[in-house]
């Protein structure tokens, strides 16, 4: 993976209320948040709490109702769509919750998408995506399309696809949520190794509060805010 260095990332009074069928929906209410440089850090919430809603808008994938989002004292959001598409593609890695990948090509090739977007030539694009795959444990898989493998190898294809450029900030949603406990903690380690080579600033949301526990930093979305540590009993 090629080198890189964290981005620091501070959310200064951000919003985000989705309207639906003429209503609003409040999700998150003035959040000011600060996440250095290579920290790794975990985030819990019920089901419907924002997790995911707090991963894409700091992945540029959505925008805040309102507030700011700085990415080493920038501000992106203002910036021309494409920009923001050149910076999401070079410099976010985002593992989504629901995998995402695409059905007609194999696991290699869903791996070496964002090198070919980045302008790789394909045999380096290959080359690095069959290193992840195999770091994944699914150096026997590389060839499948994703309807040819189970829940938690697309999982782990969708993992390697957002490690592949060695990305400066991780957002992954629910990285484990359908692994069996060994392979959900080999996962962790592994994003964990990606923050020690590389210092890859990674926040990651999870219902597994063991594994969040043995994060660094734990946050908690609660009653539409972001609070420091795990739930309260
Ligand atoms: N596009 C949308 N339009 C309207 N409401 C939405 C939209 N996306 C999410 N919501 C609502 O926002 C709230 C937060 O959703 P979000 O997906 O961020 O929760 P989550 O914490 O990731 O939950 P889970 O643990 O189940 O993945 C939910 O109540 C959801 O119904
Ligand atoms: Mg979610």
């Amino acid at each position: 993976m090629p080198e890189s260095t964290g981005l620091r990332i501070e959310l200064r009074g951000v919003t985000k209320t989705y309207r639906l069928h003429g209503r609003d929906i409040d999700v998150l209410e003035g959040i000011d948040l600060e996440l250095e440089a290579g920290s790794v850090t975990a985030l819990v919430g019920q089901s419907g709490s924002g997790k995911s809603t707090m991963l894409q808008l700091l992945g540029l994938l959505d925008q805040p109702t309102s507030g700011r989002i700085f990415y080493d004292g920038q501000e992106l959001l203002c910036a021309r769509q494409e920009l923001q598409e050149v910076f999401r593609n070079r410099h976010i890695g985002f593992v989504f919750q629901f995998h995402h990948l695409l059905p007609e090509f194999t696991a290699t090739e869903n791996v070496m998408m964002p090198g070919i977007i980045a302008g790789e030539p394909m045999t380096v694009a290959r080359e690095r995506a069959q290193a992840l795959l195999e770091r994944v444990g699914l150096a026997h898989r590389m060839a499948h399309a994703p309807g040819e493998l189970s829940g938690g190898e697309q999982q782990r294809v969708a993992l390697a696809r957002a490690l592949v450029l060695g990305p400066r900030l991780v957002l992954a949603d629910e990285p484990t949520g359908n692994l069996d406990p060994a392979t959900g903690e080999s996962i962790h380690d592994l994003l964990l190794e990606l923050n020690q080579e590389l210092g890859t600033t990674l926040l990651v949301a999870t219902h597994n509060l063991d594994l969040a526990g043995r994060m660094p930093r734990l946050l908690r979305i609660q009653g539409k805010a972001v609070l420091e540590g795990p739930p309260q009993e």
